[in-house]
């Protein structure tokens, strides 16, 4: 995954120091006693690095694609925090795996990790994961963006950039027939050309309040992306807050 070693430059745009404080406040709001978390789907690291020292808490970072965490770990002993870095999938993270007997307090999956699960079934059995992460009473903030989002804005995005000596070029497009968002990256890497694909499928909040439900988790709330006002048929981006009940 080439798209690794430039990620950082193609989300320059992204405030990771707003997603940090908001998901501060919704843990401080929603859980109970939280000292531990796990990130799924944590890419570069560039969210573990801002929100584990806002509660010093137990860090445990993870995503699907080694590339991605090899970049968080450099990012991570570079900042010097204590945060381990390893390597789980959404449908398959499991506390075994993880090499752990207790669950989380909480687990944080947000910036569209949901939307690469391409099956609304994929999202039902990450949930599932989530839940048995949890320990009893643990919560979760998971989001994801909404086909609303897709069609307010323009259906076809495309810029370019370079970031010391690797360059890329970005393509975006959704595609209301399938419902899917489509986003190429031509990438020239130490004089090689690389092309990647990602491939991401919008959801609306219904569909992911059956999943939750499905999974055995229950909402505390669905807020429209990054207020504390109720999520709706038209928002954007949706941040979930889910709990794992005590028996
Ligand atoms: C849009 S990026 C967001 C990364 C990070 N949360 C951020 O805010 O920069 C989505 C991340 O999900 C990861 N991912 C996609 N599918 C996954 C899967 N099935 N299991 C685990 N991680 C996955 C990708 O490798 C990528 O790092």
């Amino acid at each position: 995954m080439v798209l690794a070693e430039v990620y950082d430059a193609v989300m320059d745009h992204v405030d990771y120091d707003r997603w940090a404080r908001y998901l501060h406040t919704c843990l401080e709001t929603h859980g109970e006693s939280v000292t531990s978390i796990l990130e799924l789907g944590g890419g570069t690291g560039s969210l573990a690095v801002r929100l584990q020292p806002m509660g010093g808490y137990r860090y445990v970072m993870t995503d699907g694609a080694p590339a991605m965490v090899r970049q968080a770990r450099q990012k991570v002993d570079a900042a010097g925090l204590p945060i381990r870095c390893d390597v789980a999938g959404f449908t398959t993270v499991s506390l075994q795996g993880l090499g752990r007997k207790d669950g989380f307090d909480a687990i944080v999956l947000v910036y569209d990790g949901l939307n690469y699960l391409r099956q609304i079934d994929e999202v039902r059995l990450c949930l599932e994961r989530v839940r048995r992460c949890l320990r009893p009473g643990g919560v979760a903030v998971v989001d994801h963006a909404t086909p609303a989002n897709s069609e307010d804005h323009d259906r076809e995005f495309f810029d370019r950039g370079t970031v010391e000596g690797t360059s890329y070029v970005r393509c975006s497009r959704y595609d209301a027939g399938t419902g899917l968002h489509r986003t190429t990256f031509d990438i020239v890497h130490a004089g090689t050309h690389y092309k990647e694909e990602h491939v991401q499928r919008p959801y609306a909040p219904a569909a992911i309040e059956d999943a939750i439900e499905q999974s055995g988790l229950h909402v505390s709330a669905a807020y429209d992306g990054f207020t504390f006002d109720p999520a709706h048929e038209r928002s954007h981006r949706v941040h979930w807050l889910l709990e794992r009940r005590k028996q």
